[in-house]
């Protein structure tokens, strides 16, 4: 089989190409991305009602010397629910290092040595009362911690306590404890435990960051997903209630993956978390449509203000009434928003024939003409019966589904809108947990899309990370757990795409008799060296080996075309995935190329994915 190019010949891909999708699944964002240490920080868990759960903290003492509840006494309006602790016991009557409560965080807290951590939350007794705040490793050790006296006249009103500590000692799986030897009561609420050390100080833990940021992406898509519509309507992602100093925001029951949210990572720290990505955020809001509820169409201006409002919010000026707030969170310069969706697969009848769409359409289309506006429906067969910047497709198969899907777009309508794939990927028992398998052919899907990127000019996998303490979907890109991170060979394989933002897109014919084979070629320029590239890009999802060579033409004679390399991702065996034993059992190899391109005849491994960078 040969790939035969033409240098001379080609066409722009999208600068926008390759991007990321973030969604508040499998713990991506509380217990993740985001950094704060404490689940569940403001013992809303149970919703706004009393008794309110207070899962996953633990009361330290029994029933003889602490009665723990909730009441709804908090300062803040919006999360009124606080926790109680009526202790009954005095110095020596009390067990040996108090009574109070303990929090795990999300299935263990990462303290480190010599790291700082910033320990915040509010108090308020019926009188002055010592409390000793610290972090306890999994073998009842502390390895930091602070005495905080609630004192003075003000002991009854809500008082913030700040401290930051140092750790003394390393434990990957520790809790935060509040405890007291006094007898009193005392009421706690917005308990906060941040490392000093997050991403610019902006509260993205550095590891998962970085991971995501070496995917160098040119957008972000969040903050969902099915997040954003929820199950239930009630419990939706409103961007209002995630903005603003974080002790105010109320949280909510991220109803559809099960679990409780504190909103640490909001609407606000999507759009920063886009910008220190160098990407550009793609918004996805609330369309006033749930998996089980959705409003009228007479009742759908509240949203439609709300989807206004949050563009207002992320790009308005600093004096603007929803821009001011983001100005007041540090933001005063707007936030680059260019692309927004009104909600998230949901292209149904009713929805459309009550014309919800068009009312969001309109009215964002005549207050920022810019904007791109991402419409639900696939357009990909039929063109769309309403207009649209550019329509969003998911697709979540088997291999053998997605390898064929390679040519998913090649009659796809080219006039009208884009196409954005936002979510894609193999899944099920080809996947298992993240299989070479299931990388493969997305590999072979990509090569597609990038063929067919006259008019899909966005791509991003899904789900992007997962906790591996509670995984909702699999698989996932990023797996991580308190400390550690992996990449699943879905992941290393999107690193093989990073280029194809803004190259060009050669013009090349795979001339095979092979029906296992997909090839692309793009010439990019590489920002670091400044030189110019050929990528060729190669997936084999047969059986067999499979001889492969490239004929280049129309590159000048001088130009050379060695000293480059192969990365390679294969393995004997392919359901093979990689772990945090085996972080790189499936990941790009970098192999020097000993021949000129023009003379080797390279032998594809069956089911692999391999790409040659040819310096010219
Ligand atoms: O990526 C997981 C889910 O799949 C997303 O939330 C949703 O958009 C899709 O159904």
């Amino acid at each position: 089989s040969k790939l035969v190019i033409d240098a001379n010949s080609g066409r722009p891909i999208s600068d926008t190409f390759f991007g990321v999708f973030y969604e508040e699944i499998n713990h991506a964002g509380g217990g993740g991305l985001w950094a704060e240490l404490v689940s569940n920080r403001g013992f809303e868990a149970g919703g706004s009602s009393v008794p309110s759960s207070i899962l996953p903290w633990t009361i330290i003492g029994d029933e003889s010397n602490i009665i723990v509840s909730t009441d709804r006494s908090s300062c803040f309006d919006r999360n009124k629910v606080a926790l109680r602790m009526d202790i009954l016991c005095q110095r020596i009557s009390c067990p040996p290092g108090g009574v109070g409560i303990s929090n795990p965080g999300y299935w263990g807290m990462n303290i480190e040595q010599g790291k700082k951590y910033k320990i915040e939350f509010y108090v308020r007794a019926t009188s002055p009362i010592n409390l000793e705040v610290s972090f306890v490793g999994s073998n009842g050790v502390k390895l930091a911690s602070t005495n905080i006296r609630t004192f003075g006249k003000n002991v009854a009103n809500w008082t913030k306590m700040e401290n930051i500590v140092e750790a003394n000692a390393t434990d990957h799986n520790s809790s935060l404890q509040i405890t007291t030897s006094q007898k009193g009561i005392v009421w706690l609420d917005q308990v906060s435990a941040m490392p000093l050390d997050t991403y610019k100080g902006h509260g993205f833990r550095n590891d998962i960051f970085q991971m995501v940021a070496d995917l160098k992406p040119k957008f972000l898509r969040f903050p969902g997903g099915c997040f954003v519509e929820g199950d239930n309507l009630r419990n939706a992602f409103r961007w209002k209630d995630t903005v603003g100093p974080w002790e105010q925001r109320p949280g909510h029951l991220n109803d559809i993956w099960k679990y409780w949210t504190d909103d640490g990572l909001g609407y606000f720290e999507g759009l920063q978390l886009a910008e220190d990505l160098g990407a550009l955020p793609v918004w996805v809001f609330n369309n006033g449509i749930s998996h089980h509820d959705e409003v009228d169409t007479n009742a759908i201006s509240p949203f439609v203000q709300e989807a206004l409002d949050g563009i207002e919010f992320a790009r308005g000026s600093p004096t603007s009434q929803w821009g001011s707030l983001r100005a007041s969170m540090g933001h005063p310069h707007p936030f680059d928003l260019k692309y927004v969706s009104i909600g998230n697969e949901d292209c149904n009848l009713k929805y459309f024939l009550a014309n919800k769409y068009m009312k969001f359409y309109k009215a964002i289309r005549r207050v920022y003409p810019d904007i791109q506006i991402i419409s639900n429906c696939d357009g990909s067969v039929n063109p769309l019966n309403h207009p649209a910047d550019i329509y969003d497709f998911h697709i979540y198969t088997n291999s053998k589904d997605i390898f064929s899907m390679s040519t998913k777009f090649d009659n796809a309508p080219r006039s009208g809108p884009k196409v954005f794939v936002s979510e894609y990927a193999v899944w099920k028992e080809d996947a298992g947990n993240g299989s070479l398998l299931a990388a493969v052919a997305e590999a072979a899907f990509l090569i597609g899309l990038e063929k067919n990127s006259d008019i899909v000019s966005m791509v991003s996998y899904a789900p992007l990370m997962a906790n591996i303490n509670d995984r909702l979907w699999t698989p996932d890109a990023i797996v991580f757990n308190s400390y550690q991170l992996y990449g699943t060979p879905s992941y290393w394989l999107q690193q093989l795409f990073i280029e194809s933002s803004g190259a060009t897109l050669l013009n090349s014919t795979l001339q095979t008799s092979s029906t296992s084979l997909v090839a692309s070629a793009i010439q990019y320029k590489n920002s670091q060296d400044g030189n110019n590239y050929i990528r060729v890009k190669v997936v084999n999802f047969g059986t067999v080996v499979e001889n492969f060579g490239i004929s280049i033409n129309g590159l000048k004679s001088n130009v050379q075309q060695t000293g480059s390399s192969i990365v390679l991702l294969t393995s004997p065996n392919i359901m093979d995935e990689n772990s945090f034993s085996e972080p790189n059992k499936i990941a790009p190899l970098r192999v020097p190329l000993e021949k000129k391109i023009e003379d080797l005849t390279y032998g594809l491994p069956p089911y692999s994915i391999t790409s040659f960078d040819l310096l010219i």
